[in-house]
């Protein structure tokens, strides 16, 4: 089975594709909850690891992704954290 990574995926749209996804493979899910929320995935076959995809640095945790969907987005476009780029365009993924 293919593992997807889904980066926001407490979201809004993250949280349904995570559902989707788990009927085709294992899910990870990456979230900092800055607006999404954990409960979100209640029910969802995934695991969820809380970070901020803009800092951290991957490694071994990407090795068995076959895809990524990056979806982590501040509605704010990032200007509470001291800049006017988004977050998914400062995203190391
Ligand atoms: N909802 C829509 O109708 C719609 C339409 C077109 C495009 N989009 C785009 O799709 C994407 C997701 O939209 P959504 O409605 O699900 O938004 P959302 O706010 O519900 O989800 C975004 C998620 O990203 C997380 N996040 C933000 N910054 C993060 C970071 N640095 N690290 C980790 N997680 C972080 C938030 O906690 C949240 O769970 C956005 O880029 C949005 O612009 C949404």
């Amino acid at each position: 089975m293919p593992t997807f990574a889904i980066t926001g995926g407490a979201g809004f749209i993250g949280s349904n594709l995570a559902w989707r996804l788990s009927t085709l493979g294992t899910v990870l899910v990456a979230d900092d909850l800055s607006s999404g929320h954990a409960a979100n995935l209640d029910g969802i076959d995934a695991s969820f690891l809380e970070m901020d995809v803009s800092t951290h640095v991957f490694g071994s945790e990407l090795e068995q992704v076959a895809r990524i969907f990056h979806l982590a987005a501040s509605i704010d476009g990032g200007r509470n954290r001291g800049t006017r780029r988004g977050s998914a365009e400062r995203s190391r993924w």
